[in-house]
């Protein structure tokens, strides 16, 4: 593990200068197979993996789950190892933001695509993940970064802010992972009681409605809204924040379903706020519908949640 910055550069500098390609997964820690599916992909395109485990305080609102957000560094560094990530980049607070409290004067802002979804109930969020993943990428200077389709909202606006800003590195997308049961995995889900665990797996049931209508022809994005909300508030310890039906790349509402098509929800269960996702390809020949991937159950093959 690595905490400064300048001793991860002298190692990367030094890898760059044999002519070998870094692959980057930039985390906030409390690893599960989402974050290990991103590992293995950049082990499989990469020299040197490098993952960064930094819980941001600029992307935490003032009543937000800061001090909550799980922590296992322990853990986090076993699995690393386990994907053979090369090096875990940790940095504390202070070295990525000097005089934190104090907030950086320089910070990264992607306009409009951040001011819906989770953009509207997070003010100011996007301005810190943008932030910091400009500040990780210049530190690490990778020639690819992984990002989950979990964060629909977050890629885009890492894919925008990297073209807008000609950073030269390549985003890459990787699927979604769900729990066995559905539940998209999250570190948040750790804080969820065995009750709410339970009643969080509405979300994806929610989804998987809006598919089999979406799948049996609907094309009417206010309906397909309706439908995955209706299914959503059918579960009293799941209060929606959101359903919303938009364009994949633009992130705008859609009246009409297709092309590229997003339907992203937030809700909150107990003080835990969970986001899911899926997509939606219309093609001439008909709708293709991508809500991710599903592990084996505990103890079952690679992908296995730990
Ligand atoms: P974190 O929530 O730790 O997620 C790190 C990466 O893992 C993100 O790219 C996220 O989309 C991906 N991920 C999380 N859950 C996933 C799942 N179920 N399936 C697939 N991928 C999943 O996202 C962040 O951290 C931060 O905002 C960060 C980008 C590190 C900036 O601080």
């Amino acid at each position: 593990m690595i905490e400064r910055v300048a001793e991860l550069r002298a190692a990367l500098d030094a890898a760059r200068a044999q002519g070998r390609t870094v692959g980057f997964v930039p985390t906030m820690g409390a690893f599960h197979a989402g974050h290990r599916s991103l590992m293995r992909a950049a082990r499989a395109g990469h020299d040197v993996v490098v993952v960064s485990l930094f819980v941001n305080p600029l992307q935490f609102g003032p009543t937000e789950d800061l001090a909550r957000y799980p922590r296992d560094l322990t853990g986090d560094l076993a699995a690393a190892g386990a994907e053979g990530v090369d090096i875990v980049f940790a940095p504390p607070v202070e070295e990525m933001y000097p005089g934190f409290p104090v907030r950086p004067l320089t910070t990264v802002s992607v306009g409009t695509l951040t001011e819906g979804l989770c953009g509207s109930c997070r003010p100011g969020h996007f301005d810190g993940v943008a932030t910091v993943v400009t500040k990780l990428f210049s530190i690490v200077g990778p020639s690819t970064a992984y990002f989950g389709k979990k964060d629909a909202q977050q890629l885009a606006v890492v894919r925008r802010m990297a073209a807008d800003l000609c950073l030269p590195v390549e985003i890459v997308g990787c699927a979604l992972v769900r729990e066995a049961d559905g539940l998209a995995m999250s570190s948040r889900n750790r804080n969820l009681s065995a009750a709410e665990r339970e009643a969080a797996t509405v979300i994806h049931r929610g989804l998987q409605s809006g598919a089999e209508v979406v799948l049996a022809g609907e094309r009417d994005a206010r309906k397909l809204r309706r439908v995955v909300a209706n299914v959503l508030t059918t579960e009293p310890l799941v209060r929606l924040e959101y359903a919303e039906v938009v364009g994949a790349d633009t992130l705008a509402p859609l009246e009409a379903i297709e092309g590229d098509v997003l339907v992203a929800v937030a809700a909150r269960v107990g003080d835990v706020r969970l986001i899911d996702n899926m997509t939606i390809h219309v093609a001439t020949s008909g709708a293709v519908v991508d809500l991710g991937t599903t592990v084996a159950p505990a103890g079952e093959g690679l992908c296995a949640a730990r």
